[in-house]
């Protein structure tokens, strides 16, 4: 049995024990030195219901077997990002469970240091009720503000403010008090609705799971007491049924099922269903499970679906009650807590998970960024490592979708790095965005085909990319020439001049770059179906950005030509004194000095410029486009 299995069938076993009794899930967060780990440690221990022990054999096993890397992926056993699960990245998030006679308990215990407000962000993400903690010497912090912002943020609505170290100020009541208002109105301020504030010593026990003697001036419940009573306000077994297909389970001819976990609601055999976003309508006929059909499925349950018709529906896709379809859009304003170490540039294609679909998207517009501190609205051109900004967000497709205030299942996302594989951000949908809804194809009668077959070639995207002074401009003039000469239509896009016009408001920051590409490449784009060979002549220094524009091509269209020059080559040749100007230190962000070029990993030509003169290498380009005996 291998270490996820076994964490698995121990914490399945626990939920059943304690299957009757209500579950909260709760995050604790705080500074470094708040006393997270004593509180914790201290609720695990007087409840006396330790399954930590239960949770430590397994994590020894887990190394013993060596899977997962030694740990044990407790993110697996709670619900959580599901996304961001399947993606398999290690959460350094602690999950911890207990019981009292009243109720079950899972708690995140998320690192306190700024850099992992991302794995805060993961504990929030599963939680019903946050502990926030402060120490009472010194009151709220930026951690408190930031992880209050951040609990509000991804949907928690009720905070329990635990001043700890009560007995280091002498259990006075004017510095709780004090705590304690300034507290209410973060919160206030963050529209969190309920607050409970408590004096603490986690340490010594006060106010934990008995009255302290100490604090005669407190009335309130302890910690343990607020733990088991506050109210837990899910409101997914009301709401309308959906379930995003996980896969689709083909097993032979006769079977054909949609198998997911119902996120919201409840649905029946005979309901009729929408397929989301296609839109296709069917009745469900059974509801399968390991323990044979059920005539009901609701939140929470794994289950598949069959439908009375033959129709199509994938991963990705959402079975939802036909009378409350979801939302469908491609276009959204979302909170974006990014968590990559290079910035988020609006513009850079990304991959989204959302559910279990996974699509291409990309940030068009930073509305603002988010001073968690101070929950000021700041003017930002790119997001840095935790930073929270409000995002125009855009997909390369249609999706089902609901608010993350109305569904967390359903509005919350993660965003991918294309090239690293890594989450790089998670983020809620707010709404989606009208303006490009009304806007449709139009269909044309003369299409790229005909455009090119008059004359008499086969349109092409030659993309030149390499450092400044390159040699990248000459070749491509040459390229031109050659293909003028054998009567070829085509057109040259070169960096230098296109920056004279359509691109004249963009600088070299790594977002104007960004920018610069995307409008080149969709400009080639157009060429191309004008049934042009087109020439694109610039630095183009990041793969992202070579990707996206290849992307927009079909395949065998885009051709990718490294223009290979060694950085001493081309400084040393310095054509346009800019080389020189960038060492003396006035200009700023050049490619090469200060600014980094990434080297294409497989482009279609190398065009080695120490091994050759710029005639032959431009023949070699028109070899490879087919084209032989060019003058
Ligand atoms: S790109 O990086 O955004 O693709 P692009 O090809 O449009 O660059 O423009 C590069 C040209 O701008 C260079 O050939 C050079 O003449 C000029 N230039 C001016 N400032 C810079 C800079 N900081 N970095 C690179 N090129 C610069």
């Amino acid at each position: 049995m291998n270490a996820a299995t076994s964490a698995e069938t121990a914490v399945a076993a626990y939920l059943q024990q304690h299957e009757t009794k209500g579950l909260l899930r709760f995050i604790t967060c705080g500074s470094v030195d708040d006393g997270k780990s004593t509180l914790i440690g201290r609720l695990l221990h007087d409840t006396k219901l330790l399954l930590d022990d239960q949770v430590s054999a397994l994590e020894a096993d887990s190394r013993r077997f060596g899977t997962q890397n030694g740990e044990i992926d407790f993110a697996l056993l709670v619900d959580g990002l599901a996304a961001e699960r399947e993606q398999g990245i290690t959460i350094d998030v602690a999950y911890r469970f207990f019981g009292t006679e009243r109720r079950k308990f899972i708690v995140a215990d998320c690192p306190g240091h700024e850099q992992y407000t991302r794995n805060m962000a993961t504990g929030a993400s599963t939680a019903d009720v946050a502990v926030v903690l402060v120490d009472a010497r010194k009151g709220l912090l930026t951690q408190t503000r930031r992880h209050s912002y951040i609990v509000k943020l991804l949907g928690i609505d009720r905070v329990i403010l635990a001043v700890n170290k009560m007995d280091l100020v002498d259990f006075d009541q004017a510095v709780f008090d004090a705590i304690a208002g300034q507290y209410r109105a973060l919160a206030a301020h963050l529209g969190i609705a309920h607050v409970d504030c408590l004096p603490l010593s986690a340490l010594q026990g006060d106010n934990m799971i008995a009255r302290s003697q100490r604090t005669p001036w407190y009335a309130g419940p302890t910690l343990l007491e607020l733990l088991e009573t506050v109210p837990v306000d899910r409101h997914d077994t009301e709401s309308a049924f959906r379930m995003p297909v996980q896969w689709v389970c083909r097993p032979n001819q006769n079977f054909r099922g949609f198998a997911g976990t119902v996120v919201s609601g409840a649905v029946a055999s005979g309901d009729e269903i929408v397929v989301q976003p296609s839109g296709r309508r069917s009745h469900v006929a059974r509801i399968v499970t390991a323990d044979g059909d059920l005539e009901q499925a609701t939140t929470g349950q794994a289950v598949t679906l069959t439908l009375t018709d033959e129709i199509d529906a994938s991963r990705g896709d959402v079975i939802a009650l036909a009378s409350s379809p979801l939302e469908v859009a491609d276009q959204f304003a979302a909170h974006v807590l990014w968590m990559g170490d290079e910035r988020l540039l609006p513009g850079r294609p990304y991959l989204l998970k959302l559910g279990t679909r996974t699509i291409g998207a990309s940030v068009t517009e930073i509305k603002h960024k988010v001073d968690v501190n101070t929950q000021e609205e700041l003017a930002a051109k790119h997001l840095e490592l935790n930073e929270v900004g409000l995002c125009n967000l855009h997909l390369d497709q249609p999706i089902p979708f609901e608010s993350y205030a109305d569904s967390r299942a359903l509005g919350g996302f993660i965003l991918i790095d294309r090239q690293s594989n890594a989450t790089v951000a998670a983020g809620t949908l707010e709404f989606a965005l009208r303006r490009a809804g009304n806007i449709h194809w139009q269909h044309l009668d003369i299409d790229k085909g005909e455009r090119a077959a008059i004359k008499h070639q086969q349109p092409r995207c030659l993309w030149f990319t390499g450092l400044s002074g390159a040699g990248k401009s000459t070749i491509a003039n040459l390229v031109e020439k050659k293909l003028l000469a054998l009567g070829k239509h085509t057109y040259l896009l070169d960096g230098d001049n296109v920056r004279h016009g359509l691109n004249k408001d963009l600088g070299f920051t790594d977002e104007d770059r960004v920018e610069n590409i995307r409008r080149v490449a969709e400009v080639a784009k157009l060429m191309t179906d004008a049934g042009l060979i087109v020439l694109v002549s610039f630095i183009s220094p990041f793969r992202a950005e070579r990707a996206m524009a290849r992307a927009l091509f079909e395949p065998g269209e885009f051709l990718e030509v490294y223009v290979d020059t060694p950085l001493a080559d081309a400084e040393r040749r310095d054509v346009k004194g800019l080389y020189a100007k960038a060492r003396r230190g006035e200009l700023a962000n050049f490619t090469g000095i200060d600014s980094p070029y990434e080297v294409p990993e497989a482009p279609e030509l190398r065009l080695g410029t120490q091994e050759a003169d710029a005639a032959t290498l431009a023949d070699r380009v028109l070899a490879a486009l087919g084209y032989h005996n060019a003058t």
